[in-house]
């Protein structure tokens, strides 16, 4: 074994019945990981249940029982982090049926966001193009992700508007629905009160949004003029559906906030009408997007498939710095079969951007695809059947 290099950021990970693994200890003793196995080992389950710790979230499932390997009732994820601040270990208890348990350092959490920011983590993976691809609410909820990582906070803020969203739209489904059947009520003075906190709630989220957004469109930037070593400029904004002037990003906090409540208002009287009688929520910022323009050309219709993936790996890349520069800490990188798919040359970018600054964990099913480079400094991890069956650092 040897010897940490570098303060190893995530130490150790430690899995008890999580998918397709029995029990597994995982030691980190590398500042590159690189988990190696055939398809269906259990390659992308171990860097879901770093995301889960990170996150609270996985990306491929929302239900807790996917994640609880078959035939057993509960599952657990433990991870050991090394911070500035002190060790912290972060314990997520997963069940077939029931509520999750959350348990820092001891401590069982009451509300599990809490938690959030314990591990700050971006992944990469092949399912990231549809950034670029997909619809508004693929970008959307990346960009939740990264504004939680910034901050934690906002994992609260976004439970509180989705709860008036959701009230609010059950109030308009019912307008909708007597007006239909002919005996249309007054509900004026009800959806007056949701409107009020519609836009409070809501532009907690625009703020935030459109502040994460400013701060990674000139890393984002730079990083894919780096990269694509071309003269392509990257435009990456906030789309939001509250149509705000620019001028309020300038104003003071108060001020942008009383702004942009103003505005969100004004659209929510302006569309009335129309939510009335199609019974849901028009207005707000659940139907933001982020704008990506390649020399000011939508990105989705711009370029090759390794464009599109430049593209992706330029935002990942400054989701990184930006969660750096915020947090104080370096996050830690996974990277889910995307190496392979990079030629050399953005492999080598990918290496000298991250060199041994961002612990990384990358997973892959033929090492061949990789550069001698990335072996160097690497842990080798070989992954079969839910288990890690070799080691070699
Ligand atoms: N809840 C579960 N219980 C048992 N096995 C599971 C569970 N969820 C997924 N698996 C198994 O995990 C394997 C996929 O693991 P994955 O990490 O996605 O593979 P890869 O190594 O290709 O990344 C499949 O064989 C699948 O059947
Ligand atoms: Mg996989």
């Amino acid at each position: 074994m040897i010897p940490p290099i570098f303060p190893v950021y995530l130490q150790r990970l430690h899995l008890q019945q999580f998918r397709n693994y029995t029990e597994q200890w995982v030691e980190f003793v590398a500042p590159k990981t690189i988990l190696v196995g055939d398809n269906a080992q259990g390659k992308s389950n171990l860097l879901e249940a770093v995301e889960l710790l990170a996150t609270l979230r996985s990306h491929r499932t929302s239900r807790d029982t996917d994640l609880v390997r078959s035939t057993q009732e509960a599952a657990r994820v433990t991870g050991w982090i090394e911070r500035r601040t002190g060790a912290i270990e972060l314990g997520l208890s997963l069940r077939r049926v029931g509520r999750r348990t959350l348990i820092r350092s001891g401590e069982t959490l009451r509300r599990q966001i809490d938690g959030l920011g314990s591990l700050n983590a971006v992944e990469f993976s092949s399912l990231d193009l549809e950034l670029v691809r997909g619809g508004p609410e693929r970008r959307r909820s990346w960009l939740d992700g990264l504004v939680v990582q910034l901050e934690p906070i906002y994992a609260h803020l976004l439970r509180q508007y989705d709860r008036v969203l959701r009230q609010r739209n059950a109030l308009l489904r019912d307008c909708a629905k007597q007006h239909r059947e002919g005996r249309p009520l007054d509900h004026s003075s009800e959806l007056k009160v949701w409107n009020a906190q519609l836009v409070v709630a809501g532009t907690r989220l625009i703020r935030r949004r459109g502040r994460a957004l400013a701060r990674l469109a000139p890393l984002a930037a730079r990083w894919h003029g780096e990269i694509s070593g071309r003269s392509e400029v990257l435009g990456v904004s906030y789309a939001p559906n509250v149509a705000i002037s620019p001028d309020i990003w300038n104003l003071e906090a108060t001020e942008q906030a009383r702004a942009i409540e103003t505005a969100m208002l004004a659209q929510i009287r302006d569309r009335a009408e129309v939510e009335y009688y199609q019974g849901t929520s028009l207005v707000g910022p659940h139907r933001d997007d982020v704008s990506l323009r390649v020399d000011d050309a939508p990105a989705k219709q711009y370029g090759s498939q390794g464009q599109q993936r430049t593209l992706v790996l330029a935002l990942k890349l400054s989701e990184l710095c930006a969660i750096e520069s915020v947090v104080g800490e370096p996050p830690l990188l996974l990277l889910d079969d995307v190496l392979a798919e990079l030629d050399l040359n953005r492999q080598n970018q990918l290496l000298g951007a991250i060199a041994d600054r961002f612990q990384t964990i990358a997973t892959t099913t033929h090492l061949g695809a990789f550069d001698a480079r990335w072996l160097d400094s690497a842990q080798i991890l070989t992954v079969r059947s839910g288990a890690i069956v070799s080691t070699s650092a």
